[in-house]
């Protein structure tokens, strides 16, 4: 059986989890259409993706302080939620309203988001424009940067070190070879923009990268970025 199959089939295996399931692929699908930029992905991650995104979190040996930039529908945070401990600080920053609604409405209703409820918040802004009382020890960024032009880009990456604490972790995903398969078909100025994108990642990957996961099942298949501040 293919995997993306038995994804499909696990999700379904009730009649409630199928509804939340089609009802999160509905909604993502909606914005995507409406939000192509910011949305940038037609489906949700698949929950092997979300594995890939919470590894370091999985593997820290202390409790600390959990950021998720661009939750969406939820694919990764219903893994965040339960691998948070009780000592955790969870926020996430979602620029979508109708998502944000979605998800302070999972906190108030579904069992594992309830469980965390009292120390975790939705704030809804840019993450560019969000600021925290203390710095966090692991970020998931959800973005979908290659969208963005250049110097969003930067001032993103500059905002994500801002937020981390020395020794945290960045996780944030990119469809694989997207930068070099946009180019084969961009205009002058597109081109010129995805090289500025792979200039900028480069020089924060070149620094910082301490590990990359390889996520074949989702679509499209994606590489995971793990960064780590000095
Ligand atoms: C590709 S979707 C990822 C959703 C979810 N994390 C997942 O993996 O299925 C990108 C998400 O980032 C949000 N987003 C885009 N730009 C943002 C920004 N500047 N600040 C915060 N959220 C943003 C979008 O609204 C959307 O929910």
């Amino acid at each position: 059986m293919k995997p993306l199959a038995w994804e499909f089939i696990r999700s379904a295996a009730t009649k409630s989890s199928m509804t939340q399931f089609l009802k999160d692929h509905w909604e993502f699908w909606r914005q995507f259409r409406q939000r192509f930029e910011t949305t940038g992905a037609v489906a949700p991650s698949s929950r092997f993706l979300a594995k890939a995104m919470t590894g370091p979190m999985a593997r820290r040996d202390r409790p600390g302080r959990i950021l998720e930039i661009g939750p969406g529908t939820g694919a990764v945070t219903q893994r965040i939620v339960r691998l948070l401990r009780p000592e955790d600080r969870f926020d996430l920053v979602e620029l979508n309203e109708t998502f944000a609604g979605l998800l302070r409405e999972r906190f108030a209703t579904d069992p594992n988001y309830r469980a965390v409820a009292d120390r975790s918040q939705v704030h809804v802004c840019p993450i560019q424009e969000f600021t925290a009382t203390e710095p966090y020890d692991i970020l998931i960024s959800g973005l979908p940067l290659n969208n963005f032009p250049a110097e969003l880009v930067q001032s993103i990456f500059e905002t994500y070190f801002k937020l981390l604490a020395p020794g945290g972790t960045l996780s944030y995903f990119e469809y694989m070879y997207v930068r070099p398969l946009r180019k084969l078909v961009a205009n002058k100025d597109e081109k010129t923009r995805l090289n500025e994108l792979d200039r900028i990642a480069n020089n924060y990957l070149s620094k910082h990268r301490i590990n990359r996961s390889w996520v074949f099942v989702n679509i499209p298949p994606a590489w995971v970025q793990h960064l780590q501040k000095p």
